[in-house]
């Protein structure tokens, strides 16, 4: 048998021995057999002196290499026997489970799924629109004279191309229509912005869920009818509802919604400013100009439309006093509310 046919069967041998042993004890019976003084290896790397100088560097650097190996595994084999683990992570299989986070809607999805249900199940289907838009459909087509103040650019974001960041969900309406015939019934929850001071109580970026109906026969009481359902399902039975007058450029007559502080029950907290009434909405007739626009005859047909700000109501109901909160995304403020 070759010198370098020997070394191999040694370390096969002891790597073998290694395997075997079962105790300290045995441990070191094997090292003394192989690494000992007298012991195999040993024996090989004492003969080198020999050997030709070609075969002193072969025989001697793989003799070296199996002594190394072997140390190795006779000191994993110590500290196993010794209760050591290799590796740092040890498992206490008597431990509890360590629960995962699992996801959920954003409080304001939750909150505009559920608007969105509600007048679902009146019948409204669910479109959607830009968040990119020109000036045409968000504020040209709605009736928006040229010098109407909302066009501003302190209010309005503009981008470029003569494009805008659209200020309301009312650019749907001239959208669907222009797509559909009466009847149209449609809901779009949406982004919105404006450039406005950030602060705890306004942010440039907000939520609106508008809704507008075109057919014959429609009436404001048609509208107020769908907005008290709407009110009663989602701030409760005892809840009451203030119209007040008010104006927008492709309404009329136009309306604002007010509804009862649902904190007080309108007696006056801090929450409702010690008036008793919270505002939620804005709505009325569609203007028969805005009709015209999308030549929908405005002797046959009447509609009504309304955009529900989504923020203000999550705010009060959970009592968050910062808007910015709901932007943040900190993971545990988001938490609290699955
Ligand atoms: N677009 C209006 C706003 O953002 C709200 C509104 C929608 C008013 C539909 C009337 C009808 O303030």
């Amino acid at each position: 048998m070759s010198l370098i046919a020997k070394l191999e069967q040694i370390h096969k041998n002891a790597r073998a021995a290694v395997a075997d042993a079962t105790s300290l004890e045995s441990v070191d019976q094997v090292r003394v057999r192989f690494l000992g003084r007298k012991g195999e290896i040993t024996a090989i790397l004492r003969g080198l002196k020999d050997l030709s100088v070609k075969e002193r560097k072969t025989i001697g650097g793989q003799a070296n290499k199996i002594k190394s190996d072997l140390e190795m595994l006779l000191g994993q084999k110590k500290d196993e026997l010794e209760g050591k683990q290799k590796s740092t992570t040890r498992i206490d299989h008597t431990l509890p489970g360590r629960p995962y986070y699992c996801g959920h809607k954003h409080i304001i999805t939750q909150a505009m799924d559920e608007i969105c249900g509600i007048f679902q199940r009146m019948g409204f289907e669910i479109a959607d629109g830009p968040e990119i838009e020109t000036d045409y459909y968000n504020f040209g087509a709605l009736n928006f004279p040229e010098d109407h103040p909302a066009r501003d650019e302190q209010d309005t974001f503009f981008v470029e191309g003569g494009l805008l960041l659209r200020t309301h969900t009312s650019p749907v309406q001239i959208r669907e229509f222009e797509k559909r015939t009466p009847p149209v019934k449609i809901l779009c929850p949406g982004r919105v912005f404006r450039n406005e001071a950030v602060n705890a109580r306004s942010y440039c970026v907000f939520h609106q869920v508008e809704g507008f109906l075109v057919d014959t026969n429609v009436t404001f009481a048609d509208m107020k009818g769908a907005l008290l359902s709407f009110c009663y399902e989602y701030f409760g039975k005892d809840v009451k509802l203030r119209f007040r007058p008010s104006f927008f450029p492709f309404t009329e007559p136009s309306a604002e919604v007010d509804i009862s502080c649902f904190l007080c029950g309108g007696k006056g907290c801090s929450v409702c400013k010690h008036e008793g009434w919270l505002e939620i909405l804005g709505c009325g007739m569609i203007d028969p100009n805005v009709l015209a626009c999308v030549n929908y005859d405005s002797e046959k047909y009447s509609g009504y439309a309304f955009g529900i700000g989504v923020e203000r109501p999550a705010l009060l109901r959970y009592r968050i006093n910062d808007i910015r909160l709901l932007f943040e995304n900190d993971i545990r403020f988001i938490r609290q509310f699955r």
